[in-house]
């Protein structure tokens, strides 16, 4: 059982593995949080929750009970305005214009398993027993509210996720002005505050401070869950680092406009919050009808960084991801952009397909401009039609060149967007995201569909299942290159425009889930100018992302090492570029290239007819090797071992399940001069098994190797990269 109700107490302990999760029902109806970390065998709630009397500006909602304020009771959903002072979970502006509200206790029930989460993307179970739920049913009676708490405690995942339900079982109209997918309270401020955050073509870098009294927060306005800041946050206690420490990781599973944010209070507690962002969103929720809030994923770590991310890689690995390509093995694609941008025909694509076919490649990726008259990214969005002029023949006939060189054939689409200059905008001026009379702000020449509307939604799926079904086609790359401005649909009343982003998630939602449905044995990779929607709604549909435009090796060690920090490897798009590379100008060795982009879903987006003959021999060796080992390093444990944001240096190993095959990789920056003799310890193998070492003399214990590490040999000139393959013998 790993969710137990004590009648007595009015106490729920939720349990997982490593975790417990406990809040308690108070005599008055409120729901307090009491505990949230390393498992626990029994509690108390007195000893977990202790009240205190406080000061007359803490004020007290029952006057007999002077202890009790919620401006100091450690809460599961909080609200403001009747004693709580702190950050609100949610708020809701009644028909004469109050904001109060008084949520309480009414019933619960515990379900085996784990329910859907309607219309949005969730973890979920495939069998009952891997998971327990508890759904709390709140209730304020003078306006009929019921707001349902639910908690999934995952056994063997080790994770605890939450979401929320708002259902209107009154008579009035109900604007919900506010609604995160959870709150939580810690008894103490004694941590540092982490989170991803960058900008396009450098995404994820990792940021910890400490907290401070106030709040702290990140957050997107764009629309998309962006380049800037990820729906990820943890709370790490100071001496935590990546084997060692109490972490709390905190993920949104959702791809648009979020907040995320803790709030220390002048009793040194720590509030943490997160849901869809609340700046520029309402929800007008009438009578009979109710809101779906996105689910949270809550991931306690004893343990460090390391086993928080582990935890988040399994989960999502194994009950996020879904189709065909969830515990298959990735192919390893050749993509034309970086190669061609929009110059480009039949011959030359199929030139590259062929150098591909002789390197051993196994997916061929047609990236933009194949349609319309896209020869620069000035047009033709919005209008999936094949341009005559580059490829004659029509894409079913280069796919089946393709295919006849034993290679698989992918497209990209940027179906979410029409440009000015296209036949769809001409025809349907008003389909995209707008205001009545005002001017449409471009981005990169384009403007957003509205998703909001099902025409809107019916017309993608319908362009894109044309085509999906007549050309054969085993991979779609899904990009997105702007983000929202003027939000607002013509279809909705003026109640209701402030819903627009949020109800064009939905219709995203639902267009993926009927392509991935109609096409189950796709491969889709999610795209928005690289990561700018790297999160797990996209996840949970396409299995892949795009990791970043920035395809620069050097960049990119520490881009897949904060991406690496909630999502798993085999969820990272990651290409050897050509050099000087195209975003940052720099050289870096083919090997290098390779070395970075093996940890992840591998392949090339440069030109492979210009590789020298050499170059080509390197190629070959790279394919072979990243075929020999993508099953552990697509499915196996990443501990990393050396990070970049504070030095030269960069590495990582990815462990069998077994623990008997690892790679491991090391990659040094700039050279140092007359350097100090360098050992490296790994982690994660078998103590007690002995290892061999590719290129290495020798047998070696996985002790020895971890407690005593093995000796970087030495490396001259910049941007160096060293890798080992270890087999248990
Ligand atoms: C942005 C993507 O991230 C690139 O990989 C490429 O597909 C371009 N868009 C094409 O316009």
């Amino acid at each position: 059982m790993s969710i137990i109700y004590d009648n007595n107490a009015k106490s729920f302990h939720l349990t997982t593995k490593n975790t417990s999760y406990i809040l308690n029902v108070q005599e008055d109806g409120y729901l307090s949080h009491l505990y949230f970390g390393r498992k626990l065998r029994n509690f108390n709630c007195n000893n977990l929750l202790p009240l205190k009397e406080r000061c007359s500006f803490s004020p007290n909602p029952n006057p007999s009970d002077l202890k009790l304020s919620l401006d100091s009771l450690p809460q599961e959903y909080p609200s403001y305005g009747t004693s709580d002072f702190r950050t609100p979970a949610y708020s809701i502006r009644l028909e004469n214009g109050s904001t109060i509200t008084d949520l309480r206790y009414e019933s619960h029930k515990i379900i085996n398993g784990k329910p859907e989460l309607k219309g949005l993307p969730a973890t979920y179970v495939e069998d009952e027993a891997e998971a327990q739920t508890l759904e709390i049913t709140l209730f304020d009676s003078l306006i009929g509210l019921k707001v349902i708490l639910s908690y999934t405690a995952y056994e063997n995942y080790d994770a605890v996720t939450r979401n929320v339900r708002f259902i209107n079982c009154g008579s009035e109209n109900l604007k919900l002005l506010r609604v995160l997918s959870m709150s939580i309270d810690f008894n103490n401020s004694d941590y540092d505050f982490l989170h991803l955050h960058g900008s396009w073509a450098r995404e994820r870098h990792i940021e910890r401070t400490p907290l401070i009294i106030g709040t702290q927060s990140v957050e997107s306005r764009r629309g998309s869950s962006s380049h800037n800041q990820n729906p990820f946050i943890a709370l790490l206690s100071k001496d935590a680092n990546e084997e060692y420490g109490d972490v709390y990781g905190f993920n949104l599973v959702y791809s648009g406009n979020f907040l995320a944010q803790a709030e220390v209070d002048q009793y040194n507690t720590t509030r943490v919050s997160m849901g869809i962002n609340p700046f520029d969103f309402s929800w007008l929720l009438s009578p009979n009808e109710s809101f779906q809030t996105p689910e949270v994923v809550m991931v306690y770590s004893s343990k460090g960084l390391g086993e928080m991310s582990r935890t988040y890689h399994k989960l999502y690995r194994k009950r996020l991801c879904r189709g065909a390509y969830r515990d298959k093995t990735r192919p390893i694609l050749v993509n034309n952009w970086e190669a061609t941008y929009f110059d480009f025909n039949a011959e030359k694509i199929e030139d590259i397909g062929k150098a591909a076919q002789e390197l051993g490649i196994e997916l061929f990726v047609l990236d933009d401009g194949w349609f319309g008259k896209r020869d620069n990214d000035n047009c033709s969005l919005g209008d999936w039609v094949v341009d005559k002029k580059k490829l004659p023949n029509g894409l079913e006939y280069l796919a089946s060149r393709i295919n006849n060189l034993g290679l698989q054939f992918g497209l990209w689409f940027e179906p979410e967007m029409v440009s000015p200059d296209s036949d769809l905008y001409r025809k349907h001026p008003d389909w995209c995201l707008h205001v009545p009379d005002r001017s449409r702000t471009q981005g990169r020449h384009q403007l957003i569909l509205d998703l909001s509307r099902d025409e809107v939604c019916d017309y993608i799926i319908n362009s894109l299942s044309n085509i999906l079904s007549t050309v054969n086609i085993s991979y779609v790359k899904w990009d997105m290159n702007r983000n929202m401005t003027e939000i607002g649909s013509p279809c909705l009343p003026p109640e209701r425009q402030r819903e627009t982003a949020h109800r064009y998630m939905l219709g995203l939602y639902k267009i993926y889930e009927k392509l991935t449905t109609d096409f189950p044995n796709i491969l889709f990779e999610g795209c928005s100018g690289g990561g700018g929607r790297f999160d797990a709604g996209i996840l949970y549909y396409m299995p892949q992302i795009w990791t970043s435009d920035d395809t620069d090796a050097v960049e990119r060690l520490k881009i897949q090492y904060g991406t690496s920090l909630v999502y798993p490897i085999s969820t990272m798009g990651s290409h050897v570029s050509a050099v000087p590379n195209h975003q940052v100008h720099r050289n870096t060795s083919l090997k290098m290239r390779g070395d970075v982009a093996m940890s992840g879903n591998f392949g090339y987006e440069l030109d492979l007819t210009k590789f020298t003959k050499e170059e080509k021999e390197t190629v070959k060796k790279q394919v072979e090797e990243y075929k020999e080992l993508r099953e552990l390093i697509q499915f196996g444990d990443m501990y990393r071992l050396l990070n970049p944001f504070n030095s030269n240096e960069a590495s990582w190993i990815i462990v069998s399940e077994d623990k008997t095959e690892a790679f491991a990789t090391y990659f040094r920056v700039l050279a140092i001069p007359n350097e100090p003799i360098r050992r490296l310890c790994l982690r994660g193998l078998d103590p007690d098994k002995n290892y061999s070492i590719s290129d290495i003399d020798g047998v070696f214990g996985g002790d020895e190797l971890m407690y005593g590490g093995i000796t970087i040999p030495d490396l001259y000139g910049d941007y160096q990269s060293i890798t080992w393959v270890l087999k248990a013998i």
